[in-house]
């Protein structure tokens, strides 16, 4: 059974119970998302061959220390850096390190702020250098679902119906989706009801209402969709080694569709479609 409480009155995650947000909460998602989004947005220009992500890590800590906001992944679950670095067959939670960025990697860059109490959490992919045609088509790929998942999110639809707009899209062009990590609810607490499967059954799961809070964050294979997580804990690579693509918006349900919090104020929210346009 599922129930909606209203989000004022919901202080920790409980599972089957889905907050519904008003004005504030849409308020304050919109700033802590802009905040994000900008923060990605000056990411764009370190990310350059020869590069260590463990700069990035830097720029995001003191582009928050700079703008009054706390990055939500630095020390929680032990985790101990301002945001997650996924390389090529990284699928997510990436470790930020010395190693430099090489000519034709593809990296996902995941960053969530917390503002005034809020979180903004969003991903983007990003090329270093020239890119192979398939990396370019995965990447492609990952936003066309990203969007169809969003489409999908309105009042009326159920969960599901986000999942299998994504599954459709991605397996149509014979990639997989990744079954073990899911889009979530969000906005005082990090990670809240409900669970966002990006694969599933037109119609089934809870269904969206206007209020909801929740991200939608695909991760799209190359190869196989299975995953292991390496001995650090964190670090989730593909089984067969093949390429991986994450992107994330965090959204809030509206009365007729959603609005997007993390969209890019430079219309960098995809790096390669950006720089195709230049
Ligand atoms: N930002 C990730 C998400 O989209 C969560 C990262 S948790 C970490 O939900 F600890 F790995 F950083
Ligand atoms: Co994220
Ligand atoms: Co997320």
């Amino acid at each position: 059974m599922i129930t909606y409480v209203d989000a004022a009155a919901k202080a920790r995650r409980t599972p089957g119970v889905i907050p519904l947000h008003g004005e504030e909460g849409f308020a304050g998602m919109r700033k802590a998302g802009q905040l994000t989004a900008q923060a990605l947005d000056i990411l764009t220009e370190y990310v350059e061959p020869g590069v260590p992500t463990a700069t990035l890590d830097k720029v995001a800590y003191e582009f928050a220390r700079d703008h009054g906001a706390v990055p939500a992944t630095l020390f929680y679950k032990g985790y101990r850096h301002s945001l997650c670095t996924s390389l090529n067959h990284v699928v997510c939670h990436g470790i930020p390190d010395e190693r430099p960025l090489r000519e034709g990697d593809i990296v996902n860059i995941d960053l969530t702020l917390i503002v005034d109490g809020w979180h903004g959490d969003s991903s983007r992919m990003y090329p270093v250098g020239e890119l192979s045609r398939k990396a370019e088509r995965l990447i492609e790929v990952t936003y066309e679902c990203l969007e169809a998942g969003i489409a999908a999110a309105r009042p009326g639809n159920h969960t599901g119906d986000i999942g299998a707009a994504i599954q459709a899209l991605a397996e149509g062009e014979r990639m997989s989706v990744v079954r073990d990590f899911v889009g979530h609810g969000l906005g005082r607490l990090f990670h809240d009801e409900p669970n966002i499967l990006h694969f599933g059954t037109p119609g089934t799961g809870p269904e969206i209402k206007p209020g909801m809070i929740f991200t939608i964050e695909p991760m799209i294979n190359l190869g196989r969709p299975h995953v292991k997580i390496l001995s650090d804990g964190w670090t989730a690579v593909t089984r067969d080694r093949t390429l991986s693509a994450q992107c994330e918006h965090s959204i809030g349900i509206t009365e007729t569709g959603c609005e997007i919090f993390t969209s890019s104020p430079a219309g960098l929210f995809n790096p390669l479609a950006a720089r195709a346009a230049n």
